[in-house]
């Protein structure tokens, strides 16, 4: 049950349905940005009260139905993570490229933010598809396989890095770049928010960038919040 003194992080990652109740409020809760609900609350000019009785509310009419990341497998989560967070991105970046660039075509000369938010498109592809390749063929079966080697012969796995701790922040640098990008995109479109002479694929676009970003916001949250501390904990517990 979260208190006024709980992090906003903790509560995500115990309360999932408190995440897009989160999103709604404008409230962060991932990514170096979490604070105590209580302060969150006073920034956003919200009643603590209301927002923990939301938050009960939120969590009653899901609870049951997802999983309590914090005790289920890491190779559940990590499989998880690639059937539904990876093929999202791998879906939903080449719709999100070929939208920029008809926009772009349409309307760059009046609205320069537009061939820079392209851009932004462009160089997150490239860095998201070696960031999701490398998670699926290295980080994720380096973490898969200690837990079952730890599981079956009590033993930690001594394949390649070392340390799980090593991999672990050099993908968390890379979830940084990739935060630092989506933010720029954000503030050259206004939050996602179209001009008002706007066009359709104006509106559509933006309301699509809008759920990519959130979107990565859960994505990440599981990676950096739940699965990366699990991970490491797991590994240093066993020495
Ligand atoms: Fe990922
Ligand atoms: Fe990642």
């Amino acid at each position: 049950m979260a208190t006024p003194q709980s992090t906003t992080a903790d509560i995500a990652l115990n309360q999932p349905a408190s995440v897009r109740m989160f999103e709604k409020l404008g409230i962060d809760y991932c990514c170096g940005e979490s604070k105590p609900l209580a302060e969150a609350c006073r920034e956003h000019s919200l009643n603590v009260k209301s927002v923990m009785a939301e938050l009960d509310n939120a969590g009653k009419e899901i609870r049951g139905k997802d999983p309590n990341w914090a005790a289920e497998p890491l190779e559940f989560i990590c499989k998880h993570i690639v059937e539904t967070h990876h093929a999202y991105i791998l879906a939903e970046m080449p719709r999100l490229s070929s939208l920029a660039r008809k926009l772009v075509l349409r309307h760059s000369e009046a609205h320069l933010e537009l061939g820079k938010i392209q851009e932004l498109i462009e160089s997150l592809a490239v860095e998201l598809l070696l960031h999701l390749h490398k998670e699926e063929m290295v980080l994720f079966p380096f973490i898969t396989n200690m837990e079952r080697n730890i599981a079956n012969r009590g033993l930690r796995s001594l394949d390649g890095f070392g340390a799980v701790r090593n991999p672990i922040r050099v993908t968390m640098d890379e979830h940084d770049t990739i935060g630092a990008k989506m933010t720029e995109i954000r503030t050259l479109s206004h939050n996602f928010a179209p001009p008002e002479d706007a066009c359709p694929t104006w509106h559509n676009f933006y309301r699509a960038l809008a759920e990519f970003d959130s979107e990565l916001n859960r994505h990440l949250h599981l990676e950096n919040d739940v699965l990366f501390p699990r991970a490491i904990e797991m590994d240093e517990s066993w020495g």
